[in-house]
Order: C-alpha cells, then sequence, then structure tokens
C-alpha cells in the first residue's frame, strides 16, 4: 500500500465489526473489534494509544476516544474499555447500546501515551478507566523490557477495579518486578498529594506514567512536583471530553480573536520526524492545517482540541488556540500547544513536534 493510502486511512473514519462485548465490571464493558484484513495496517497500534469514535447521538455525531485496553506484543485483538459516567452521553451509550454484531464508526489509533524507551524503572498512575491504556502499557512493558514497574490504582470502591483478575494474574507471573497497590476511595478516602508522595520512595529515578480523569491527574501531578520529580520523566493521558459539540460565544470569540492575529505571520517552521520544514503562512489557518497542506505529515486525530494528539511545542513567537478541552495550565506553563487549534500571531512561529 502506498504511504499516502496509508495516510489517507489513518484519517477517516472506518465502520468496524464489534466481534464480543465483556462485561468487566457493573459499569464497565470492554468491546473487541474486528479489523478487516485491508485495515490491519492502519489499525496498527503502540500500546497506550486510542481510538477516536463517532457515536450518533440525538441528531449530532459525538466524538469521543476510547484507549485500547489490548497490548499489541501479547494480544491478537484490539480492545476498548468503556467506564459508564454519571449523565455521560457517549460512555452510557455505549454500555447501553452497543452488542456483538454492530458496526462502529472509528478513527485509527494515534496518540503520544506510549512507552519511551529507557532502562529506567516505571511508576504508573491510574484513576478509574485511567486504567484502560495503563495495563496496556504494562503488558508491553512486561514483554518488551526488564524493567520493574509500580502500579497505583485508584478506585470508588473494590467493584469498580477494572481488570482486577488480570492484574493480579500478572502480579503473580511477574512478582519479581510488577508491584500492584489499590487505593480504594471509601476505605482511604482519595489520593492526596501526600499519599502519592508516600508511593515514591526508592522510585526517584523512575519514568512516571498517569492516566486518569482532571481531580485525579491534579493530586498526582502535585504530589510528584513536591516531591521534586522532573516534569520531562512524567507522561500523561488526562481523560476528558470536549467541552461542547456546538462552538461556545467564547470559543467564537477566541477564533475570531486568533485569525485576527494570523495576519502578520509569514513564515512557520516545522519540526517533524527530526526534520524542520519552513512554511509561507496563510491567514486563518491552523499550524495543523499548513503542515497538512504543505504535504507535512505531524500526528493528530479528533481535530476538535481534546485528544491531545496533536500536541506541540512552541519554540518561537505566539499562537493563539481557539479552544482547548485537555492541555492543563502546567502544561501551557511548559510551552505546549494544539496543533489543530492554534493559529500563527507573529511574523515567525516555530513548533516542535519531537519535543517531549
Ligand atoms: C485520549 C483519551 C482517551 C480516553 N480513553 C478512555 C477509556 O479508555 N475509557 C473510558 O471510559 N474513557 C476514556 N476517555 C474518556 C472518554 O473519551 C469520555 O470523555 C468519557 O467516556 C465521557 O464521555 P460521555 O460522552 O459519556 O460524557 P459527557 O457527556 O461528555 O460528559 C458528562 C459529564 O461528565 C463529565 N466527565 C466527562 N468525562 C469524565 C471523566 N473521564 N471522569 C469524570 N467526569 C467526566 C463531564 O465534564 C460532564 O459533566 C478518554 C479520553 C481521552 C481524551
Ligand atoms: S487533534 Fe485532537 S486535540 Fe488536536
Amino acid at each position: 500500500m502506498s504511504e499516502e493510502t496509508l495516510a489517507q486511512q489513518h484519517h477517516h473514519y472506518h465502520a468496524l465489526r464489534v466481534a464480543r462485548v465483556i462485561d468487566e465490571t457493573p459499569d464497565a464493558r470492554s468491546f473487541v473489534l474486528e479489523i478487516p484484513t485491508e485495515r490491519v495496517e492502519a489499525f496498527a497500534y503502540q500500546a497506550g494509544q486510542h481510538l477516536t469514535f463517532k457515536v450518533p447521538f440525538d441528531g449530532r455525531d459525538l466524538l469521543r476516544c476510547y484507549s485500547l485496553s489490548s497490548s499489541p506484543e501479547c494480544e491478537s485483538e484490539h480492545k476498548v474499555t468503556v467506564k459508564r459516567i454519571a449523565g455521560g452521553s457517549v460512555s452510557n451509550w455505549m454500555n447501553d447500546n452497543v452488542s456483538a454484531g454492530d458496526v462502529v464508526q472509528v478513527l485509527p489509533p494515534a496518540g503520544r501515551f506510549v512507552l519511551r524507551e529507557a532502562d529506567r524503572s516505571l511508576v504508573l498512575f491510574a484513576g478509574g478507566s485511567g486504567i484502560t491504556p495503563v495495563i496496556a502499557l504494562i503488558k508491553s512493558a512486561l514483554v518488551r523490557t526488564a524493567r520493574p514497574m509500580k502500579l497505583v490504582y485508584a478506585n470508588r470502591d473494590a467493584a469498580s477495579i477494572i481488570f482486577e483478575a488480570e492484574l493480579r494474574e500478572l502480579r503473580t507471573r511477574h512478582a519479581d518486578r510488577l508491584e500492584v497497590v489499590h487505593s480504594l476511595d471509601d476505605s482511604e478516602g482519595y489520593l492526596t498529594s501526600e499519599r502519592v508522595q508516600a508511593q515514591l520512595a526508592g522510585h526517584a529515578d523512575a519514568h512516571f506514567y498517569l492516566c486518569g480523569p482532571g481531580a485525579f491527574m491534579e493530586a498526582v501531578e502535585q504530589g510528584l512536583e513536591a516531591a521534586g520529580i522532573p516534569r520531562d520523566v512524567v507522561f500523561k493521558e488526562l481523560f476528558v471530553s470536549p467541552e461542547d459539540d456546538m462552538p461556545t460565544a467564547e470559543e467564537r470569540a477566541s477564533t475570531a480573536e486568533a485569525d485576527a492575529g494570523a495576519l502578520g505571520c509569514e513564515t512557520l517552521l516545522v519540526t517533524v520526524d527530526g526534520a524542520t520544514h519552513e512554511l509561507a503562512y496563510e491567514g486563518g489557518k491552523t499550524v495543523l492545517q499548513t503542515a497538512r497542506d504543505a504535504g507535512v505529515q505531524p500526528p493528530f486525530s479528533c481535530e476538535d482540541g481534546y485528544c491531545s494528539c496533536c500536541m506541540a511545542k512552541l519554540i518561537e513567537g505566539e499562537v493563539k488556540m481557539r479552544k482547548n478541552d485537555c492541555l492543563t495550565p502546567r502544561d501551557l506553563e511548559d510551552g505546549w500547544v494544539l496543533a489543530c487549534q492554534s493559529v500563527p500571531q507573529t511574523k515567525t512561529v516555530k513548533i516542535d513536534w519531537d519535543a517531549g
């Protein structure tokens, strides 16, 4: 298959049949997807990546990301795991309506929450459904590396622990290098910054992987920061939904303001896969659009400001983001931007997708 055809396949939705549905806990189900032979290449993935689903809901299409809980090194099937969120549109729709034999619309795998090559030990923090990519990372790291690892897994109560049996089995099989610590809100209270710090003894040189909803991530990041862990060894995936599927008044104003500022930009320098490209900038386009129109292929997925796949470092100049549902104040402080939402505001703008 030609590069172009594969690239095209990466950025449109594919109709995939659900092969099996697995009840994991009272409020979470896994969905095993069938990948037709002609889509195998497009759906190749790394542990920790996610799929974006397009779901028809109330007369609109809603986009939601779901991480693969399967590991490409250990399992032949693609499996995602969806936990119900109280009042949530898509998570409940998936759990209530999707059965074996149904067809779902899915973008190929994407995402930066993947294992970085290193010899260091791994400390992984998962909150609730955040275990989904984390268990995939653990399974892959156990077969691909000799790295010792510790999982700290927070849940509301014992009944909410997704993959409890699989984790127990992994721990028994790899007792010499996998430690699993469960933290249950109903008996111990929420995981706090102090309790995070207590888990770090002997792991100052580790790589840290964090995944879960906002409040959990904030507590873990605060704990790591208080313990003096540098941010460049912390890798994270924040589980969020798009704020709203229709632009809010604030987003419309932000778009207009960003587009007005774009008029002064002439040159966009983008670094992707080790190569830097100098691109002429046309007002009103985002950094991602400009790069793609010039034939550069940076990573992206939802194009909606929420999956964080297109994250890149702003090295020079200024950009304005039309919307941002996933980067935290800490990320913005560190210079991260969402290329799919960033409109250049200065004469020259330099963006690096390879950083981090
Ligand atoms: C890269 C990525 C990977 C993801 N992988 C998974 C996964 O593997 N499994 C999984 O179950 N979810 C995952 N999510 C979260 C998922 O995409 C949805 O955000 C989630 O299912 C809620 O969607 P909804 O339509 O049901 O809720 P919505 O209708 O969007 O939201 C309803 C309410 O719940 C709040 N809310 C939304 N998400 C959460 C959350 N995670 N925790 C607490 N409150 C929330 C909203 O603020 C809102 O008030 C992932 C998100 C991202 C960005
Ligand atoms: S592509 Fe999803 S946030 Fe930019």
